[in-house]
């Protein structure tokens, strides 16, 4: 190393680092070891190490312990998840709405932007659609962690739209005294939702203080350019989250198939958290981590479909489908459990 390399090697090291590169080399920045040329070798030899750290299991502080009072037993939530069925579940396929106007092409490409971008620091790889990797390719192998820094990371942002949605559209209905149309609780429902994904998740493991950071960044840069664009396009917003959670349905489905081709050695027999089996009602004989992609998978398929239907509707006028009656209950309408999954949407026309 000539007497430049060191602080070029440091920042060759960071972008590795914050494309998912090592936690050494920025636990060395931070804690002014600059320089060292050992350090500075290690750093450049030990590239399969994470800045996106995540505690194991052993060494987890409880993230939220259950808080005992005198009197209260448990506090229950009020949104109840609807019951999923196996087959319901294993039913749930990849699949993609065409887009077909200006609005649609500008919430696709953001996505495709922001998967591209997601994908580069989590270090996330999958062959693509119709290929397969060839056995010794390291290219497109996950592990157990490098999974969980990627459902840690998307669950931290998928919780952001609905929460925005849900509170602009409570806002306007504040400031213009009119009707929501029921809207608003879908939204923060599927907020809520996304924020027991990443809760589930933190049971299993704990971020390392990178990723705190960059769940910073990325919530401070995301809610703001969210709130931003939904005040000016709502429609595009929903069909943006629409695209979101076709990516978070092929996302599960890819760690699924790894989990069931035992590539997931870890968690082949591991147990899903207590919170999760309370929270989805897991039955007995189906509590395991596999079982809980499943669930999650559908949750997702879910948001793809109510988000795409909502940016088929009129944001001002329309009355939510999801938290509508309909005159005919023989019909196949809109529903919030998994019998009736339209992965890219009902059109305005089918559901008023
Ligand atoms: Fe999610
Ligand atoms: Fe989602």
């Amino acid at each position: 190393m000539s007497g430049t390399t060191p602080s070029i090697c440091i920042y060759k090291s960071l972008l590795r680092g914050a494309a998912g590169g090592m936690l050494r080399q920025s636990t060395a920045v931070g804690t002014g070891l600059r320089g060292s040329p050992v350090l500075l070798h290690q750093f450049g030899i030990s590239n399969n190490r994470r800045c996106f750290s995540i505690t194991s299991p052993s060494r987890i502080k409880e993230y939220f312990p259950i808080v005992k009072t005198k009197h209260i037993v448990e506090t229950e939530t009020t949104w109840k998840h609807p019951v999923f069925t196996e087959s319901q579940m294993k039913d749930i396929t990849v699949a993609h709405r065409e887009a077909k106007n200006w609005s649609d092409w500008v919430a696709l490409g953001t996505v495709r932007l922001l998967r591209t971008a997601t994908d580069f620091a989590t270090g996330y790889k999958h062959p693509a659609a119709g290929k397969k990797a060839s056995a010794e390719s390291k290219d497109f192998h996950m592990n157990e962690h490098k999974w969980m820094v990627r459902f840690i990371f998307l669950e931290t942002v998928a919780g952001v739209p609905g929460m925005v949605g849900g509170m602009l559209r409570h806002l306007r209905s504040l400031r213009r005294m009119k009707r929501d149309m029921g809207w608003i609780e879908t939204l923060l429902e599927e907020a809520y939702n996304e924020r027991m994904h990443l809760l589930t998740f933190l049971k299993i493991r704990e971020p390392g203080w990178f990723m705190r950071l960059m769940v910073l960044g990325a919530q401070g840069v995301f809610f703001n350019g969210f709130f931003i664009s939904y005040l000016i396009s709502p429609r595009t917003c929903h069909r943006f989250v629409g695209y979101l959670e076709e990516e978070a349905v092929m996302t599960y489905t890819h760690a699924i198939k790894d989990l069931k081709d035992g590539k997931l050695p870890k968690w082949t027999n591991m147990q899903a958290p207590d919170i999760a089996i309370s929270y989805w009602k897991m039955p007995e004989g189906n509590q395991t981590m596999l079982d809980l992609l499943y669930y999650i998978r559908a949750d997702e398929a879910k948001h793809r479909e109510v988000n795409h239907t909502l940016a088929n509707l009129n944001q001002g006028t329309d009355p939510n489908p999801y938290a509508s009656k309909y005159d005919d209950p023989k019909e196949v309408r809109p529903t919030k459990t998994a019998e009736v999954v339209k992965p890219t949407g009902w059109e305005r026309d089918e559901v008023l």
